[in-house]
């Protein structure tokens, strides 16, 4: 079995002491891919590195929606210039935060204006973050789209059918972390009952929302597993399909991995 973890931040003290442990038990729960994403520009060269020191690593590039007003992007020339490196595959992450509002919200519209840019130009999928923020972050993905078509994904996918079935209207995929586990998610399971498969990744966001059984310890990459047997569970397959399946989606859309093996 081999599983993918789409989405973890590799970088963050959290995982300071103890990062080869950490995959290696990730490694040993049939975890075979990670991306470890990029919040700000200015930790980039950090998340790079995380990236190189492992053969089946890759990253993103971007600025969290929680960080524009610090270091948001007006224009995509920088995540361009930065997505050229080989073990770049994604944009983002990026995206809409009302529930927090760390950065005011016209920075963070155009900073995640800028990141679609970005990955319309290369062809490397947009990696979206939204909270409290469905009506624009939809309003935003298609407007962005009648410029020009770009890959992406929700990340973390956590709010409602309608924001799913419009990300999926515009060719995007569905990442769901372990927030699918929580005993009171049964509206998001029901959500993701009804995902065309094909369309399914899964992720931790790790050191963030570890999955049940170890909800409220920090997450590592090795939970992954956990969150893919209660997908697999909703889908109807045995966990060995789903992660045939989420992985095989994975490599699809992030094609640039597939073409970098590290
Ligand atoms: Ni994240």
């Amino acid at each position: 079995m081999k599983l993918v973890d789409s989405h973890c931040h590799l970088d963050f003290p959290e995982f300071e002491d103890d990062l080869d442990d950490v995959i290696d038990r990730a490694r040993a729960a049939g975890v075979g891919a990670f991306q470890t994403i990029c919040t700000r520009l200015r930790k980039f060269e950090q998340v790079l590195a995380t990236a190189e020191r492992y053969d089946d690593m890759h990253c993103s590039v971007g600025v969290h929606p929680h960080n524009a007003d610090e270091e948001g992007q007006s224009d995509p020339d920088a995540l361009i210039a930065l997505a050229a490196h080989p073990k770049v595959i994604g944009i983002g992450e990026t995206g809409l935060d009302y529930y927090y509002r760390h950065s005011d919200p016209a920075a963070q519209q155009r900073s995640f204006r800028a990141h679609i840019a970005a990955a319309r130009a290369t062809g490397l999928p947009l990696i979206v973050h939204t909270r409290d923020a469905d009506e624009d972050t939809v309003a935003i993905l298609e407007d962005e789209a009648g410029k020009g078509a770009f890959p992406g994904l929700i990340h973390c996918f956590s709010t409602s059918a309608m924001v799913a079935e419009r990300a999926l209207d515009l060719g995007m995929s569905i990442s769901l972390s372990g927030i699918v586990t929580f005993r009171n998610a049964e509206a998001l399971r029901d959500v993701a009952r009804n995902l065309p498969p094909e369309r399914v990744l899964v992720e931790t966001d790790a050191p963030f929302l570890a999955p049940v059984p170890n909800r409220g310890k920090r997450n590592e990459p090795a939970f992954v597993a956990d969150t893919a047997a209660c997908v697999a569970d909703l889908l109807g397959m045995t966990p060995n399909e789903l992660a045939t399946l989420t992985t095989s989606n994975f490599f699809t859309l992030f094609s640039k991995a597939r073409a970098n093996p590290a």
